[in-house]
């Protein structure tokens, strides 16, 4: 579908990707994450086309495009589509203010290099519809039907942290949010004189692969065992250290390594919030590495390139920690970085990395930044 090339926007939204601190896989457990929108994002043009329901959206990047009918909204068998149709399906059922529009989106979020860009496509539509058609959504309705519409459309029965940091973040703080509740408080945080550096292992995850719904299962597995003797457990986040060896040994080791996991993740969380606030750095660094060893031997969602990387910051002084950040199975690892140092360290990777693996490291700085925004009105 060629677009219009006399488009005009009416509105442009800007979409930020988002990067996580630390909590992974807890959310979906609806323990605690700490994560906040980064820099790069997505942005989206819009235009009202006075049709009732057709609407035409067109990605920058891919150089194609579709046309739909809001009266016919189904799954495609084009996978960036069903982000988009899952969106305005959850639109769709809550409110009719919903008519054609068209649309340009591009983005400067690398997929699936666990930074987000799903959640950023998700909520910067319904963001900007929300704009251009005055839905009377809230921030809150967008971060909801935004989850509900990767679980509907896209497969991936994703938590809420994606959604919530793309939209909710401030620039300069980190959320610590309780999933359970959905209480957040936003953290300022000054990590100078270090720097968070990503190395991006180019090597690509695909979420609505059987793994990440496989790992869900596994806890909701765990947590069927322990609360038929603890009826007050309704997820992991109400199991103790103390209650979880109880299971050791009647738990199937995977199941116990799965558990164990979130248990000290979610703690590994609050400590992480605690150092952050009393600018102990030091700590914060040690606690991504445990966090990386976490997630590559008892969650099992890492990968030889993430865990080469991280292994590789150990011999450096000036990383005080690094892990790999998102849903798992490659995308980029996050590292703390003396400013002094970046350069030095990410040529050193670079090198390392390509002779490990023969992939080129894309390497970039990120700092806390605002969730979804108009662009317009800056
Ligand atoms: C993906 C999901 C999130 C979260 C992370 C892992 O990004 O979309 O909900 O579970 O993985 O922490």
């Amino acid at each position: 579908m060629p677009f219009p090339e006399n488009f005009t926007p009416e509105l442009v939204v800007e979409s930020p990707g988002r990067i996580n601190l630390i909590g992974e896989h807890t959310d979906y457990n609806l323990g605690y994450v700490l994560p906040t929108a980064i820099e790069k994002k997505i942005t989206f043009k819009f235009i009202r086309n006075n049709s009732d329901k057709e609407c035409n959206l067109f990605s920058l990047g891919y150089n194609t495009g579709f046309t739909l009918q809001l009266d016919k909204i189904a799954r495609s068998n084009v996978e960036w589509e069903n982000y988009i149709l899952g969106v305005l399906n959850e639109i769709l059922l809550r409110t009719d203010k919903l008519r054609g529009f068209d649309c340009t989106i591009e983005s400067k979020l690398p997929m699936g290099s666990g930074l987000s860009s799903s959640a950023a496509l998700e909520c910067g539509l319904a963001f900007g519809l929300n704009e251009l058609f005055d839905l009377g959504l809230s921030k809150m309705d967008i971060v909801q039907l935004s989850q509900k519409a990767e679980h509907t459309f896209v497969g991936t029965q994703c938590g809420i942290m994606d959604q919530f940091a793309s939209v909710m973040s401030e620039k300069g703080h980190v959320i610590l949010l309780d999933c359970k509740t959905l209480e957040h408080q936003q953290i300022p945080i000054n990590i100078d004189p270090y720097k968070m550096i990503m190395l991006n292992t180019k090597v690509s995850h695909n979420l609505a692969s059987s793994e990440y719904n496989t790992r869900k299962r596994e806890c909701e597995e765990g947590v069927a065992i322990i609360s038929v003797q603890h009826n007050e457990v309704r997820s992991l986040r109400d199991v103790t250290p103390t209650v979880l060896q109880e299971y050791k040994e009647e738990m199937d080791t995977t199941l116990f390594k799965r558990c164990s996991f979130i248990v000290s993740e979610n703690d590994r969380v609050l400590k992480t919030a605690k150092a952050l606030k009393d600018n102990d750095l030091k700590l914060f660094g040690a606690l991504l590495y445990e966090a990386h060893d976490g997630i590559s031997k008892l969650y099992e969602v890492s990968c030889p390139e993430s865990d080469f990387l991280v292994d590789f910051s150990k011999q450096y002084d000036a990383v005080l920690g690094a892990r790999q950040t998102g849903g798992g199975f490659g995308g980029c690892t996050l590292n703390i970085v003396h400013k002094d140092k970046v350069n030095d360290f990410v040529e050193a990777a670079t090198k390392a990395y390509k002779a490990a693996f023969n992939i080129e490291l894309e390497a970039f700085e990120v700092k806390p930044s605002a969730g979804t925004y108009i662009k317009n009105e800056l």
